[in-house]
Parts: structure tokens; C-alpha cells; sequence
């Protein structure tokens, strides 16, 4: 596990306008410029319209990164609306969220097009959050094994090791996405070795030893230092609480 780069991403989702989030941007640099060292990295995922003012007022901190929630597959063209990795790239991103379960549910994105906006991001150089989960129905159904190991088969074990060894997964239980219910750090220990032994299984022990696998669901200051202290857990993708300061800062603490 020390071997492995630890994260704290904040995914603030349609929240915050354009001051909003420079204030609280600037809070959570002061309150983690000290906390986030070594292989440890915080990372903050806002809409597009922040990206460029959060990239300037980050520059400097080595631990601290910027990343999208989504980027368009194609490369440029005619598809107004859309941002394409190479624009989020070009203003100092370094991570892009991808596949999380309200793109997947609320516009339709499938495992095949995910592949492809996988594929756009690394060609732009933007290292993907991708993000993997089960719904209630299907845990209840005892279906979140198959429906993990078809979103990594087919989203992105396509990828070469190279490529596949810039990819962070991030583990969202959907039943635990903004219900306050948090998938215990057994449950979410179970899933992410689960995870790590299909890396394993497909392409070798070393690159999933390598992996980074964040766990996002309800993860507050209070769960948060129990669900990082499991051995396959590396960090947190955080919602909620990323869009204050201090829960945040705090959850980026639990590491230590
Ligand atoms: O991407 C993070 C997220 O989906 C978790 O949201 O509010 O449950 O922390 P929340």
C-alpha cells in the first residue's frame, strides 16, 4: 500500500458558482498545502467554468491537482456544448472523472462509450478517475461481482499496461452516493480487492499493486480514517463534504 499514491479527490458535481468555488478552493489550499506530502495527493474535480482560476491558484503546491467531472469522447468537431479533453487539458487539469454513476444513469453513458472518452482522455494526457459501482437492486440481487468485473472489462481493460497504469478507479457503490448511507469498510475492503485481483488476473500483480482505488460514497470525517485504513483502499473520491472546507481537510487528515 505505501508503494501506491494516495487520494483525496472532492467531485463538487453542479454545485458552487464561479466566486463560490474560488473561495472555497483557496480555503481548502490553505488547510491542506501542509497535509498533502509524499505519495499522498488532493485532488479537486469542479465544473468546466472553474478549472482554469483552480489550475492558476494551485499552481505551486505539487500535491495539489485539479481535475474534470466528464469530457466528450471525440476529439474536436461539431458537438455543441461539449468539452473535449484537450481543452480541459490546455487549461492545467490533470484528472478527469469519468463514468461516475449520474453520467451513467441520468445521459445514458454506456461501458462502450466510456472505453472511448477513456481512450480521448489519455491521448490528451488526462489521467482518469474512472468510476465503478453496483446499484441497490443489483447488490440485492448478489450481482455486484458480475456488474464490476463488466464495467472494468469492458471500460477499460481494452487499455494497454502502459495506459492502464495512468488510470485511477474509484469504487461508488450507488446505494451510498449522497444517502448518507456509507458501505462499511468490510463491504468496501471486499469490492476493492475484488478489484485489484481482476487488475491482477488481466494484466499483472505488480501493475495492480500499483493501482490506486479510491472508495466514494457518503465518506465523511467521521468514516473516513476506518474505510482509508483498509488495506486496498487508497483514498476517497468525495462529494458532499467536499463542498466544505473543513470536512474536506478533515478527510484528507484521516490518512494520517
Ligand atoms: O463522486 C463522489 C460521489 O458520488 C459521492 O458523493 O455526496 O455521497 O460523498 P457523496
Amino acid at each position: 500500500k505505501a508503494m501506491r499514491k494516495k487520494i483525496v479527490a472532492g467531485n463538487w458535481k453542479m454545485n458552487m458558482d464561479y466566486n463560490e468555488g474560488l473561495a472555497l478552493f483557496s480555503e481548502v489550499i490553505n488547510m491542506v498545502k501542509d497535509e498533502a506530502t509524499g505519495s499522498q495527493q488532493v485532488v479537486v474535480c469542479s465544473p468546466f467554468i472553474h478549472l482554469h482560476s483552480l489550475a492558476q491558484l494551485g499552481k505551486g503546491y505539487a500535491n495539489i491537482a485539479i481535475g474534470a467531472q466528464n469530457a466528450h469522447q471525440n476529439e474536436s468537431g461539431a458537438f455543441t456544448g461539449e468539452i473535449s479533453a484537450k481543452m480541459i487539458k490546455s487549461v492545467g487539469a490533470v484528472y478527469v472523472i469519468l463514468g461516475h454513476s449520474e453520467r451513467r444513469q441520468y445521459f445514458g453513458e454506456t461501458n462502450e462509450l466510456l472505453a472511448k472518452k477513456t481512450d480521448t482522455a489519455l491521448a490528451n494526457d488526462l489521467k482518469p478517475i474512472f468510476c465503478i459501482g453496483e446499484t441497490l437492486q443489483e447488490r440485492e440481487a448478489n450481482t455486484h461481482f458480475d456488474v464490476i468485473k463488466t464495467q472494468l472489462a469492458e471500460g477499460l481493460f481494452h487499455l494497454d499496461e502502459t495506459a492502464f497504469g495512468k488510470v485511477v478507479i474509484a469504487y461508488e457503490p450507488v446505494w451510498a452516493i449522497g444517502t448518507g448511507v456509507t458501505a462499511t469498510s468490510a463491504q468496501a475492503q471486499e469490492i476493492h480487492a475484488f478489484i485489484r485481483a481482476e487488475i491482477a488476473a488481466k494484466y499483472s500483480q505488480e501493475l495492480a499493486d500499483a493501482t490506486t482505488i479510491l472508495y466514494g460514497g457518503s465518506c465523511n470525517p467521521k468514516n473516513a480514517a476506518e474505510l482509508f485504513a483498509q488495506t486496498d483502499i487508497d483514498g476517497g473520491l468525495i462529494g458532499g463534504a467536499s463542498l466544505k472546507s473543513r470536512d474536506f481537510t478533515d478527510i484528507v487528515k484521516a490518512f494520517n
